[in-house]
C-alpha cells in the first residue's frame, strides 16, 4: 500500500531540490561521513531518545537504539537518533509532571523543524510516554512508541518487592518502628535490580498499556520486560515497521481514532490502572481531536472489571508475572468483548488478528470477565460542591470502610505545612479526620506534585491505622494506594472550592453515588470566597511562571492552553 514516493517524502524538501539551501543540506550529511546514497529518496527516521543517565528507568536506551537503527536500516530507512528531554521519574523535583509539556513542546518541535519522516519515541518512564506522544500527534508524521519495558521483580530476602508500593509500606513499617536499618537498607537495594520502569501496573506500565492498546506500539510490546531479549527484537521491529509506515503514509490522524482511544480506557480501567492515567489520557485524546471526558471515562470504569491482578489495585503479581500469563495482550483478549478489533493501529492489521493468535498462560494474573479482581475498574470520577469539576479515586485501591465516609477536615495550605505537622504525635486527628492538601494543583503546585498520597499521621500509624480520607487538587504516584481523593478541580489555587474548605468542616463521601461534598452552608461560603485572597505563585520567572500561565485544570488534560488543538492557526510545514 505505497501511498509516498522518494519525491513526495517530506525529507525531500530539504533534500531534493537544486538549489542553495538543499546543497548545504546535503554537504553536511556528507560532513557527518555519508555518501548521497546512504540517505537520498530514503526515509529520515528520528529517533527521539528519552535517555539521560539519572533515568534509572531508561538505562537500556543507548543499546536499544542500536537494535532501532538495525531495523531502520534493514527495511531501507536512514535512522537519525536525536536526544529528547529525559524527564525521570525519580529525581525530578518538584514532579516530572512539571515538564511533561516540556517534553511534548519539545517533540513536536524537533519533528517539524528537521528532515523526518517519520519518528520512533523511545519512552516509558511515566511522563515520556504521553510527552512523547502528545508532540508526535500534533507533529503529524507517522509515528511507532517504543516502551522501555518494566524492569525485573524486587527482591528482597525470599519476598518479592513492588516498584513504590512496597516503599511506602516498608517506610510505614519503619515508621511504627518494625522495620531494622539493616533490612531497610536491603530492602533499598532489593527493590530496583534492573533497568526498566517501575513494575507494579504504576503510571509507567499504565501508560505503555494505554499506549499499546491504542495501537501506537507493535501489539503487546508494552509488556515484554526491559531486560528480556525479545525486548531487542521488539526495538528493531520497530525500525523496521516505522519506514514501512512512512510509505504508507499512516499518520498519528489516521491511527488514534475514536475507537482506538476507547479501547486504550477500557484497557487502563481493566488494568487497575494510576489516576495519572486520566489526566494523560485526556490530554492524548484532546490533542488527536479526541474529547474525552472524565464522565466517559467513569463511564467506563463503572462497567469494566479489573482483570489484571498486578499490584497495587491487583493483589499478588507484578509486570513480570503479567509478560509471563500472556502480557497485555492476554488481557485484550480475555476482554475481547468490549473492544473495538476492527481498529487497525500501527500495523495496518486488524486488532483481531493480534488476538487470535494470544493465549492467557495464567489466569489467576490475567483474570476473565467473569472472576475479575474487583467487579469494576480502576478509577471513579466524584463531583459535588468541593469539586464541582470532578475528582478521581481508585476505589479498589483503598479499605472499602471509607467507601461512604464523614468526618472532620484538617487542612493544610501547603506540602511544607503538611509535612511539619504530620508526624507532630499531638496532632489532633482521630481516625475519622478527612485529611486535606490544597494549592498543590496544576497552577498552585505548579504541576500538580505526587503529594495525595498524604502520610498517615503518626499518632495514628502507631496505633496501627494505615488508611484515612485524603482530598487534595494533588497527584499520586501510580504506584501508591489508599483513601485519596486527587485531582480536585477546579484546584485551590485559583479559588476552587478546596480554597473555602476550613479544618473541623464536615465532609462527606459517597462513592458508591459518586459524590463529594463539605457540609458547609452556602452564605457561609460565599463570605469565604468573598474574603478569599490567592496565595503567592511559587515561580515567579522561567518555566514554572509560564507553565502557571498556561496549563489547564486537570479534568481536561494539563496541556499547555496555547499547544491544544484548535489554538491559533496549525503551525504547517517550516519554510525552507
Ligand atoms: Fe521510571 Fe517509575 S521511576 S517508571
Ligand atoms: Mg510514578
Amino acid at each position: 500500500m505505497t501511498k509516498k514516493t522518494p519525491d513526495t517524502l517530506r525529507s525531500a524538501r530539504w533534500f531534493a531540490p537544486d538549489d542553495l539551501r538543499s546543497f548545504g543540506h546535503r554537504s553536511r550529511m556528507m560532513q557527518l561521513g555519508y555518501a548521497e546514497e546512504d540517505f537520498r529518496d530514503k526515509p529520515i527516521i528520528g529517533i527521539l531518545n528519552t535517555w539521560s543517565e539519572l533515568n534509572t528507568c531508561h538505562g537500556h536506551f543507548p543499546e536499544r537504539v542500536q537494535d532501532v537503527k538495525r531495523g531502520v536500516l534493514a527495511a531501507g530507512g536512514f535512522p537519525v537518533e536525536m536526544p529528547a528531554l529525559s524527564v525521570d521519574e525519580s529525581f525530578t523535583k518538584p514532579t516530572s509532571m512539571l515538564y511533561r509539556n516540556m517534553l511534548a513542546m519539545e517533540t513536536e518541535e524537533m519533528i517539524r523543524s528537521h528532515p523526518l519522516d517519520g519518528v520512533v519515541l523511545m519512552g516509558g518512564c511515566d511522563k515520556t510516554t504521553p510527552g512523547l506522544v502528545m508532540g508526535a500527534i500534533t507533529a503529524g508524521v507517522p509515528m511507532i512508541f517504543l516502551p522501555a519495558g518494566p524492569m525485573l521483580r524486587g527482591h528482597y530476602k525470599g519476598r518479592t518487592l513492588g516498584s513504590g508500593s512496597d516503599g511506602w509500606k516498608y517506610w510505614d513499617e519503619r515508621r511504627a518502628g518494625n522495620v531494622t536499618d539493616e533490612e531497610w537498607l536491603g530492602i533499598q537495594g532489593g527493590i530496583a535490580r534492573s533497568v526498566g520502569t517501575c513494575m507494579t501496573m504504576g503510571t509507567a506500565s499504565t501508560m505503555t498499556a494505554i499506549a499499546d492498546a491504542m495501537g501506537l506500539t507493535l501489539p503487546g510490546a508494552s509488556s515484554i520486560p526491559a531486560a528480556d531479549s525479545s525486548h531487542k527484537r521488539m526495538g528493531s521491529g520497530c525500525g523496521r515497521r516505522i519506514v514501512e509506515m512512512v510509505w504508507e503514509d499512516m499518520t498519528p490522524a489516521t491511527v488514534i481514532t475514536e475507537a482506538a482511544v476507547r479501547n486504550a480506557a477500557i484497557v487502563a480501567m481493566a488494568t487497575g490502572c494510576s489516576t495519572n492515567a486520566v489526566v494523560h489520557l485526556i490530554a492524548m485524546a484532546r490533542r488527536a481531536g479526541i474529547d474525552l471526558t472524565l464522565d466517559d471515562l467513569d463511564e467506563l470504569g463503572r462497567v469494566t472489571p479489573l482483570c489484571a491482578n498486578v499490584r497495587p489495585a491487583g493483589k499478588d503479581y507484578l509486570m513480570e508475572d503479567f509478560y509471563y500469563a500472556g502480557g497485555l495482550l492476554a488481557l485484550m483478549k480475555q476482554i475481547e468483548e468490549r473492544l473495538d478489533t476492527t481498529v487497525t493501529g500501527v500495523t495496518g492489521k486488524p486488532l483481531s488478528e493480534a488476538l487470535a493468535t494470544a493465549e492467557v498462560y495464567n489466569d489467576d494474573v490475567i483474570r476473565p470477565l467473569s472472576n475479575p479482581v474487583y467487579h469494576q475498574g480502576s478509577l471513579a470520577l466524584l463531583r459535588g460542591n468541593l469539586c464541582p469539576d470532578g475528582a478521581v479515586i481508585k476505589p479498589a485501591a483503598c479499605d472499602p470502610k471509607f467507601h461512604v465516609h464523614e468526618g472532620p477536615a484538617l487542612v493544610f495550605g501547603s506540602y511544607p505545612e503538611m509535612k511539619a505537622a504530620i508526624d507532630d504525635e499531638d496532632l489532633d486527628v482521630t481516625p475519622d479526620t478527612v485529611l486535606v492538601l490544597r494549592n498543590a494543583g496544576p497552577k498552585g503546585g505548579p504541576g500538580m506534585p505526587e503529594w495525595g498520597m498524604l502520610p498517615i499521621p503518626k499518632a495514628l500509624i502507631k496505633q496501627g491505622y494505615r488508611d484515612m480520607l485524603r482530598i487534595s487538587d494533588a497527584r499520586m504516584s501510580g504506584t501508591s494506594y489508599g483513601a485519596c481523593v486527587l485531582h480536585v478541580a477546579p484546584e485551590g489555587y485559583i479559588g476552587g472550592p478546596l480554597a473555602l474548605l476550613k479544618t473541623g468542616d464536615i465532609v462527606r463521601m459517597d462513592l458508591p453515588n459518586r459524590s463529594l461534598d463539605m457540609l458547609v452552608d452556602e452564605d457561609e461560603l460565599a463570605r469565604r470566597r468573598a474574603a478569599w485572597t490567592q496565595p503567592k505563585p511559587r515561580f515567579e520567572r522561567g518555566w514554572g511562571y509560564m507553565y502557571s500561565q498556561h496549563v489547564t485544570q486537570a479534568d481536561t488534560g494539563c496541556d499547555f492552553d496555547y499547544l491544544e488543538r484548535g489554538f491559533g492557526k496549525a503551525a504547517g510545514e517550516p519554510d525552507i
